[in-house]
């Protein structure tokens, strides 16, 4: 009978469904589950669960499981809890219990303070639970937000998401999607033709790529399901469980102690010359461990893990390679999250500056760049995580204070040779400043050259700020990662306090 019971329970919603389920390219539930976690770790809760509802013929649709697979296992020996949406059964719509079975890991994770792992493929909520649904939903919602900051919850999008079921993987920390399986909209096509007229196609309206690169919903595109299991171990390898715990520290193999010449040669002579962040990056941490998320989107900022002495640190870097490395209100909004991630999760924060100030535009003004660009301030002030800034050539204006400056409390702030420390860059400095003095020259042009060689000696420069050490060290490029490693051990039982208080209220 028992034997009976499991082997119908592990059918999900029978032969020809799973057939289906697979010509779409897509795994079932419990096979992702098989790929994620640890050979035979897998133990099942809520097997038998199953629908209540009788209305619209529910009472003959009883499966059991109710449309999601959920349990714990461990993913490299770390224990995880995890639910699957099963596709194959009612569409892996959420009704009461399917809500339930989640709720129960959720409370289990926090419980026990390891992560949560949610695969999402579903039509929503079940229509013919009605309101069960919705409560369901509501429910979720409300356990992503006080697990939010105490437990990594991680979401894989692997098929549907629709409707405000979109808002749970939205509240969790990281959301991977898969290239042309999966989609998530609040409302769909068909709505959207009604209401606004427009056409457009699922894909177009919340595809992978769509979210990756446009929406920033997502963090990260997977060209398959393996890949998209792949970077789930990937992200957890840099992340503790909980909020009481360091991440994991791994042995590279990379000497601390390295230096790369060839970061000396990285800034180009002409300021206005760009050169790629990332290479700056690679060349300081761990060999081949920098782990960029959020590639597509906001590319004029660069977020990421890495590690560093095997070491997990979070990087934030401007890239001077797109729209010479601006703060916009995207770039804002990416930075000040994953920060908080970092912060939240005891991991040290490190800065490459090199920003010549905000986006200029009406567009960006009436899109709220002042809110938007409140908030890298408000997660950098916020941090008590060690915080390491490099400026490496541009730190101008209020975007200088931004990313990581010592006025927000970075720990270390590190100059290159090259930096510049100014309110503003040396040719609008000069336009405003000597605009008479320019007018009325013999020779306008030499004197704006010669006023801009001037500003540029006197103030374009690190050792200004590190007169007032608002810079601790000027130093070399290639001993960057030996001083940061440095930075980092010296800084590895650093305890600072903030004022009690219920909550801040971020700018959002
Ligand atoms: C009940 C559902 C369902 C749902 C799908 N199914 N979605 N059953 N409630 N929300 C069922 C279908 O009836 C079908 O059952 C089976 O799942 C497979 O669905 P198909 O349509 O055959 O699959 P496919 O062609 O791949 O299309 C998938 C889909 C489509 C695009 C997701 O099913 C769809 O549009 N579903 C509705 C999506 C939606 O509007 N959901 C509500 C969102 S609002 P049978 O037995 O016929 O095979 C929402 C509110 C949340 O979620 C609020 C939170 C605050």
């Amino acid at each position: 009978m028992l034997d009976e019971k499991r082997r119908k329970a592990l059918e999900g919603g029978g032969e020809e469904r799973i057939k289906k389920q697979h010509e779409k390219g897509k795994l079932t539930a419990r096979e992702r589950l098989e790929k994620l976690l640890d050979e035979g770790s897998f133990v099942e809760i809520g097997m038998f669960a199953k629908s209540r509802a009788t209305e619209f013929g529910m009472d003959k649709k009883r499966y059991p499981g109710d449309g999601v697979v959920t349990g714990y296992g461990t993913i490299n020996g770390r224990l995880v809890f995890v639910y699957a949406q099963d596709f194959t059964v009612l569409g892996g719509s959420l009704g009461e219990m399917h809500a339930e079975k989640i709720c129960r890991i959720m409370d289990l994770a926090m419980e026990n303070g390891a992560p949560v792992i949610g695969l999402n493929d579903s039509g929503g909520a079940r229509i013919q639970e009605g309101v069960d649904s919705l409560k369901g939903y509501g429910e979720i919602f409300f356990r992503n937000t006080i697990a939010s900051g105490v437990i990594p919850q991680i979401a894989v999008i692997m098929g549907p998401c629709a409707g405000g079921a979109v808002y749970s993987p939205a509240i969790m920390d990281f959301t991977i999607m898969v290239d042309r399986s999966s989609y998530m909209f609040i409302t769909g096509p068909q709505v959207i033709k009604a209401v606004t007229g427009e056409d457009i196609n699922f894909e177009g309206l919340g595809g992978a790529m769509v979210h990756n690169e446009k929406s920033g919903n997502a963090h990260l595109i997977a060209r398959n399901e393996d890949e998209a299991i792949e970077f789930i171990k990937l992200l957890l390898s840099y992340i503790p469980s909980n909020n009481m715990e360091d991440p994991p520290v791994i042995n590279t193999g990379d000497p601390p102690d390295r230096m790369d010449y060839s970061l000396d040669k990285i800034i180009p002579e002409d300021p206005k010359k760009s050169y790629d962040v990332k290479d700056v990056i690679s060349k300081v941490v761990d060999r081949g461990t920098f782990f960029e998320l959020q590639p597509y989107f906001a590319p004029n900022i660069v977020i990421g893990f890495a590690r560093l002495n095997g070491k997990s640190v979070g990087i934030v870097a401007n890239q001077p390679r797109v729209l010479a490395g601006v703060l916009d209100i995207n770039a804002s909004d990416k930075a000040a999250r994953f920060v908080r991630f970092c912060d939240a999760f005891n991991i040290p924060i490190i800065t490459f500056m090199d920003v010549p100030g905000y986006l200029p535009g009406v567009a960006q003004e009436h899109g709220g760049i002042i809110r938007h660009g409140a908030k890298l301030l408000y997660a950098y002030s916020e941090a008590t995580v060690p915080k390491i800034t490099v400026i490496m050539r541009k730190a101008y204006g209020g975007s200088y204070i931004a990313m990581g400056s010592k006025h927000l409390r970075a720990d270390m702030v590190y100059a290159w040779p090259t930096a510049e420390i100014a309110v503003m860059g040396p040719e609008g400095a000069v336009n405003i400043v000597f605009r008479r003095e320019i007018k009325e020259a013999e020779d306008p042009e030499k004197k704006r050259l010669e006023l801009i060689k001037e500003y540029r000696d006197k103030f374009a420069n690190p050792y200004v700020a590190a007169a007032r050490l608002y810079i601790d060290d000027v130093i070399y490029p290639h001993e960057t990662r030996p001083k940061i490693i440095q930075a980092l051990e010296m800084l590895q039982n650093k305890r600072e306090d903030r004022p009690m208080k219920k909550h801040g209220n971020m700018p959002v």
